[in-house]
């Protein structure tokens, strides 16, 4: 018998909910019967539709693959990068200040998400500034460091490509080195999320590394990972926080601290405002 994997996932596409196939690693694309008088008229058209769609399954599997990557890697240094990274914030200034800031904005005005978490470091700087914040990561074993480290927040497992938080449901998001390893692709996605969960006016803080390329790294800590971290330059990020629905408030870039302290990249950090709609 023929090796056959369905995968269970209805993708709406021209109009048309579509079954995909993958076997053999190839991804094919079938309109659900029940859809099909929906699909364009003509074949020409309907061949379009469909060699399009499995462009979008495509890219699906990917963003599976490379979530499945990232999880499994950072499982794997979950407790190395607590151990080095939770107490990083006593030596920040500059990242205190922005945090103290984005506190005096949030404190009081309704729940704050640490997006991509990791052990929770962000998360309890701004809960003992009063804010009322939880976590959400999608690495089990990252989560379970945060839990350790910090009995009295939430930790919660998500991801950010597939947000399950109601609509306008958070007065502030911030982000810390979230989209690190997120291919370029992906950011519209996951910053049209963030715009979605936030209630109009709610504000954005993102941190990450400046630059313009991708580090392929095999090795971390002395553990195999499997996951890129991307370089971005802050003039695309604006653009794409822009585009998910933000206003710009402000972007501040600083040089890296000491080697002892952090990865010696140049860090740029973005406040941003869900507009009022
Ligand atoms: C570089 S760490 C940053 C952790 C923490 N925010 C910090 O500043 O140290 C990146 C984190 O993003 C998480 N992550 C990566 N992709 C994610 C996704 N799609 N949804 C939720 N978390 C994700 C990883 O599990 C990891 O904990």
């Amino acid at each position: 018998m023929r090796r056959k994997r369905v995968f269970g996932i209805l993708y709406q596409a021209n109009n048309t909910a579509y079954r995909y196939t993958v076997r053999r690693g190839s991804v094919s694309a079938h309109p659900l019967s029940a859809c099909r008088e929906r699909l364009p008229q003509g074949s020409g058209s309907s061949k379009r539709g469909l060699v399009k769609t499995r462009d979008l399954a495509l890219r699906l599997l990917m963003n599976l693959k490379i979530r499945h990557s990232i999880r499994e890697s950072y499982d794997r240094i979950a407790g190395e990068y607590a151990r080095r990274i939770f107490d990083e914030l006593e030596h920040k200034p500059l990242d205190r200040e922005l945090l103290n800031r984005f506190a005096a904005q949030t404190a009081g005005r309704g729940q704050v998400c640490d997006m991509a978490c990791g052990p929770g470091q962000v998360a309890r700087y701004l809960h003992n500034l009063g804010v009322n914040v939880f976590g959400l990561d999608l690495s089990p074993r990252m989560l379970e460091q945060a839990r350790r480290l910090n009995p009295s927040i939430v930790f919660r497992e998500g991801d950010m490509m597939a947000l399950e938080i109601a609509d306008r449901a958070l007065a502030g998001i911030v982000a810390f080195y979230a989209i690190v390893n997120i291919p370029k692709q992906s950011l519209p996605v996951i910053f049209g999320a963030m715009a979605r969960v936030l209630e109009p006016g709610g504000l954005l803080l993102l941190a990450f590394h400046v630059g313009d390329e991708a580090i392929q790294e095999k090795e971390l800590w002395g553990q195999p990972i499997s996951m890129d971290f991307f370089l971005l330059p802050p003039v695309f990020i604006q653009y794409q926080l822009e585009a998910a629905g933000f206003k710009i408030e402000e972007v501040i870039e600083r040089e890296p601290y000491a080697p002892e302290v952090e990865y010696q990249s140049r860090r740029a950090y973005i406040f941003a405002r869900k507009v009022l709609s």
